[in-house]
């Protein structure tokens, strides 16, 4: 079964949005197989960004990342990848559709609540740094 990560960003935990934004993805039928809250340090933060470590915003996206806690989640089922893209919505909340995560709850892109992975293999090394107690 295909598996993705998400993360709910710290704004996502401040703004007391967890539990609704988890609900989304369970009553779409998608099945959450690990969970946990942590607060990230900037290596773990470094390491799942660092196809964007030369961004002029990278800095922005290291410190918004670290400055409380992240619940992470590895959910799976069919086509769960694109699936979950689609329920977040845009990177930037200004052009998310108004029914998804974002576009429902977000207003700036450099605080868009949630991240999932883009594609089966970036889920793969997501996975590996954000749950490395599940690494056989
Ligand atoms: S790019 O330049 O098109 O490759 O970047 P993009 O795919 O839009 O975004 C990559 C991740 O960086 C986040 N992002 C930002 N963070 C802080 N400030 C600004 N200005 C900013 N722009 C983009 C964006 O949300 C992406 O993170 P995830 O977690 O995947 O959503």
């Amino acid at each position: 079964m295909e598996k993705t990560l998400v993360l709910l960003k710290p704004d996502a935990v401040e703004r007391r949005l967890v539990g609704r934004i988890i609900s989304i993805y369970e009553e779409k039928g998608l099945n959450i197989t690990a969970l946990k809250m942590l607060k990230p340090d900037q290596d773990i933060v470094e390491a799942h960004y660092q196809e964007h470590k030369d961004k002029p915003f990278f800095p922005a996206l290291v410190t918004y990342l670290t400055r409380g806690k992240v619940c992470a989640l590895i959910i799976e089922g069919e086509n769960v990848v694109n699936t979950v893209r689609k329920i977040n919505g845009a990177t930037d909340p200004a052009e998310a559709e108004a029914g998804t995560i974002r576009g429902q709850f977000a207003l700036s892109k450099s605080e868009n609540l949630v991240h999932a992975s883009d594609s089966v293999a970036s889920a793969e090394r997501e996975i590996k740094i954000w749950f490395p107690e599940l690494a056989n």
